[in-house]
């Protein structure tokens, strides 16, 4: 078989390159605290457990696939980033990341906001009892409905992302006898690094206002004339799976820059800056990401410094991480189905799921870990690529990763770090049903998202 490149690309990679693979670990039953969930371990028989239950006993219960989240964990980091963040700002979890109605309530007894951006996420955050104040609602295109159901809701501020949208919030807010608490999201022209698709805050894309060429200090001026209306900061999220602080660092430079023009024009100090969400996590051990606590050091002392230079108060500072609070807290568990060594090539590893569960692979080449959790295995570890049972080649999970070549149908595998941007992004591509979400702390589980069956699809279909 050749090992040149195919003329289709990356994503035909049955012709890697020579040495493209990582080495195996040393030891494959040793699971990386980085990238499994906090209570994760394997009991004495050498199955895996989460929040105390193993892995055969979820699967027995709850059947597979299914996302197992660790409750305890999920709290824990919702709390690292509160403290991290301390009184003086805010913490808004986002909830595209994953969002259901246990989680809202998670969030309000942990003293997160949360950041929604469809109506959908916002029925979903009001039905679990978030506080409408602690509400931010997002996205480039609210509908009108949409912008009147979030105005009466009272939530604590909408994020404009329009010229149109400056205008359509105010009138509808005034409709209502409102003056609605809005921030401005602006694009500072910083691209971070990150896959083109989820890159945000550079100028060729559809979020955001431009802070260049006066276009962002027009929607100020525009916005602080609507009696509708009261601006109490600007809004910027330049990316998403970022490690690297110094994108952040250029951005609070510019927003505070904007702050300080409108100071100068206008008389007013603007009192909030968020500096939306993007920080990275681990789906390999070869991630390294950022702690909350230094993350908040860099942000507040970032601002703090920018806006001393600048004469300006310092405003609140509010931040938007979803990935990297959930993200690491649930992994995947699959059972496998069938295996295909290709000889000198891989060994296809067939789970019951795919990309109707995780689309991320397959559409931001995203790389992701896996381990056997059923039992463990002294085996030579194989080289395997985990895919799906979707028909379709890009059906991939893990495109790289080593299983025990003893590997046997009826085994269970997890995939971690599936907490963020797999359910929330799931489908029903082939009528596959979406799996369940369960909810695992100090021995006991419970089902926070049920499975999808038939008849729920068969509802939606009206013949
Ligand atoms: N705030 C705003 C305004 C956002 O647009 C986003 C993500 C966040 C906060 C949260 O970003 P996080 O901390 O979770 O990275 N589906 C892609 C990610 C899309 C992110 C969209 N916006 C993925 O699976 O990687």
């Amino acid at each position: 078989m050749s090992r040149s490149a195919h003329p289709a690309g990356p994503r035909h990679a049955d012709v890697l390159p020579e040495g493209h693979y990582s080495a195996p670990p040393s030891d494959l039953n040793v699971l990386d605290p980085k990238v499994w969930a906090q209570t994760v371990g394997r009991d004495g028989d050498g199955v895996v457990t989460v929040g105390g239950i193993d892995v055969k006993s979820l699967a027995e219960e709850y059947g597979t696939p299914a996302y197992i989240l660790d409750e305890t964990d999920f709290r824990a980091r919702a709390r690292a980033w509160r403290s991290a963040f301390g009184g003086d700002a805010d913490v808004f979890y986002a909830g595209k990341a994953f969002l259901s109605r246990a989680v809202v309530r998670w969030l309000h007894e942990e003293g997160l906001n949360l950041d929604v951006c469809s109506g959908g996420e916002l029925a979903t955050a009001l039905s679990a009892g978030m506080p409408a104040e602690r509400i931010a609602f997002h996205g480039n295109n609210k509908s009108s409905e949409e912008i009147h159901r979030a105005v009466s809701a009272g939530v604590g501020r909408i994020v404009l992302d329009s010229f149109q949208e400056i205008v359509r919030v105010a009138h509808i807010a005034q409709s209502l006898g409102r003056r609605q608490r809005v921030q401005i999201r602006i694009t500072v022209g910083v691209e971070a690094h990150t896959h083109e698709f989820i890159a945000t805050a550079h100028e060729d894309q559809k979020f955001g206002i431009p802070l260049a060429g006066g276009v962002a200090a027009e929607a100020v001026r525009r916005a602080l004339k609507l009696d509708g209306i009261e601006l109490i900061g600007i809004h910027s999220h330049i990316g998403s799976q970022i490690f690297d602080m110094s994108g952040f660092e250029v951005a609070a430079h510019r927003v505070v820059g904007l702050l300080k023009e409108v100071r100068d024009e206008h008389g007013v100090e603007l009192p909030e800056i968020d500096l939306g969400g993007g920080l990275g996590i681990a789906y390999t051990s070869d991630d390294d990401p950022r702690e909350p606590h230094e993350i908040a050091k860099a942000l507040t002392e970032i601002v703090t410094r920018e806006c001393e230079a600048a004469k300006l108060r310092t405003p609140r500072i509010s931040v938007e991480p979803g990935r990297a609070i959930v993200g690491p807290t649930a992994f995947t568990l699959y059972e496998v189905g069938t295996i295909k060594p290709l000889d000198g090539l891989r060994t296809y590893v067939s789970v019951d799921g795919g990309m109707s569960d995780n689309i991320r692979t397959a559409l931001y080449d995203a790389e992701y870990s896996v381990a056997l959790v059923s039992r463990t295995s002294d085996a030579e570890p194989m080289l395997a690529r985990v895919v799906g049972k979707h028909c379709e080649s890009g059906d991939i999970v893990v495109k790289e990763g080593f299983l025990p070549s003893d590997l046997a149908p009826g085994d269970l595998i997890a995939v971690p770090a599936t907490g963020a941007y797999c359910r929330s992004m799931a489908s029903n591509y082939n009528h596959v049903l979406r799996p369940p979400v369960v909810a695992v702390a100090d021995g006991e589980s419970r089902v926070i998202v049920r499975r999808e069956t038939e008849d729920d699809l068969l509802r939606l279909d009206v013949g």
